[in-house]
């Protein structure tokens, strides 16, 4: 469920006509709905209403200070994978309490910020990681809240690229190798064992994988408890899909907790989750303006302003995204374009062979469930200045990210100074 809606045939974010929004901020940009954000992480919520949970939204997915204030507003905590991310979480006034702190490769520095600050969790994904952690926590006198995460060898449905859970992924620590290091990590005594930790990847849309995985887990946890481990809390990742228009439908959130409490609730712990998609990948669409249609000799392309360097996400994993004309025209025929950005590559598609509305140049299309995993990945390549991010709420709307001036893209680089 979203707010972007046609009202006599314009296509409005909320309260908002989006064509005059393109007229006054200029195009490409993000634009989100701050009601669909709201109700997603409700939605998600009232689904373990009767659990004891703690959602920390992950910051990945759309990091921008603004989305995180909503959602730190609506009692959301985070789930963070950087030194970065967790600076923004807390400067957007989540609570420290709150924050959970996964990834392979977190630094002394990035773990010193965490410890700093008391974090609620580290999501420990390696032996060495451990050796670093209990050390850096012993010289600062403190003791670091862990849960280690395991991979539980489980393919889950998403793409290749976005799938994490499998022995050959880099992520987490193998099942068999579990028990060991949560008997080496009590005996230290600068780390302090909370929980278990999962998460088996992304645009999960069939519950099996996930069952199959946290099936492992409430094991796993029956057998660290007979070690004597005291385990209170279990991490379950993130991953949930959302609809895109085109692929399989994901469940509900309220079929993936009725299966989650059957299979957790003998376990008598604290839930934890990590989503991220699910609460902003359709809060979000990316509007962009025709330039050219482009009548080639095998294909027909509308290059519109917006590019992969914008929306990476067909270019890398062949994505769907659902593309809209932002205004309908009752007597436009259907045309099948290939809707393509000006950046040198040919991977730098929106949509092959797709049956839209025609077009003209200068008017606008709206690429839709571009709210997670858009703007983040965004890179400046061939000199595209990253483009501005709007917030709209009822009939009101702001500019939460001002697309950078040329000078201000430039201004980091210098004339070298040579230094021996
Ligand atoms: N927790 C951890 C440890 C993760 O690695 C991720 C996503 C999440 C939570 C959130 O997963 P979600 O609920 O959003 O599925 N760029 C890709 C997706 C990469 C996901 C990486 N990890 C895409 O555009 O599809």
């Amino acid at each position: 469920m979203h707010h972007f809606d046609y009202r006599d045939g314009r296509l409005y974010a909320e309260g908002i006509d989006v064509a005059k929004l393109a007229g006054d901020i200029g195009t490409p940009f993000y634009v989100y709905s701050e009601a669909t954000l709201r109700r997603h992480i409700s939605v998600f919520s009232n689904a373990f209403s009767d659990t004891d949970i703690l959602v920390a939204y992950s910051v990945k997915a759309n990091s921008n200070l603004a989305i995180l204030r909503i959602l730190a507003n609506e009692g959301a905590g985070a789930d963070v994978v950087s030194g970065g991310e967790l600076a923004r979480a807390l400067k957007a006034g989540i609570p420290p309490q709150k924050i959970v702190f996964s990834g392979v490769g977190k630094t002394e520095e990035e773990m010193r910020a965490a410890l700093e600050a008391g974090i609620y969790q580290f999501n420990v994904e390696s032996e060495p990681e451990l050796d670093v952690l209990d050390a850096l926590s012993l010289k600062l006198g403190k003791q670091a809240p862990v849960a280690i995460r395991a991979n539980p060898d489980v393919a889950a449905g998403g793409h290749d690229k976005i799938s994490t859970g499998r022995k050959e992924d880099k992520f987490g620590v193998a099942w068999a190798d579990a028990r060991r290091l949560y008997a080496k990590a009590r005996a230290m005594k600068g780390v302090l064992i909370k929980g278990l930790d999962l998460h088996i990847g992304s645009q999960i849309s069939e519950l099996a994988p996930f069952e199959a995985a946290f099936r492992k887990a409430a094991d796993l946890i029956t057998d660290l408890r007979a070690d004597g481990c005291a385990i209170e809390r279990l991490d379950l990742g993130g991953g949930l899909g959302i609809p895109y228009g085109a692929g399989a439908v994901p469940p509900h959130p309220d079929e993936y907790a009725k299966l989650i409490k059957r299979v957790t609730a003998p376990l008598n712990v604290q839930l934890i989750f990590e989503p991220g998609r699910m609460i902003a990948g359709n809060a979000g669409i990316l509007v962009t303006r025709v330039i050219y249609d482009k009548k080639g000799e095998a294909r027909r392309f509308l290059i519109v302003d917006a590019a992969m360097n914008d929306l990476i996400r067909p270019a890398l994993y062949d994505a769907h995204h659902d593309i809209l004309p932002v205004a309908k025209h009752a007597e436009a025929s259907d045309v099948t374009y290939d809707v393509v950005g000006p950046v040198c590559e040919s991977s730098d598609f929106f949509a092959k062979a797709r049956k839209l509305p025609e077009v003209a140049p200068g008017e606008y299309v709206a690429i839709m469930s571009a709210g997670a995993y858009g703007a983040v990945q965004a890179s400046q390549y061939n000199s595209r200045p990253l483009v501005p991010e709007v917030l709209v709420n009822g009939d009101k709307y702001a500019l939460i990210r001002r697309r950078p001036s040329l000078e201000d893209m430039l201004s980091l680089e210098s004339n070298p100074e040579w230094l021996d």
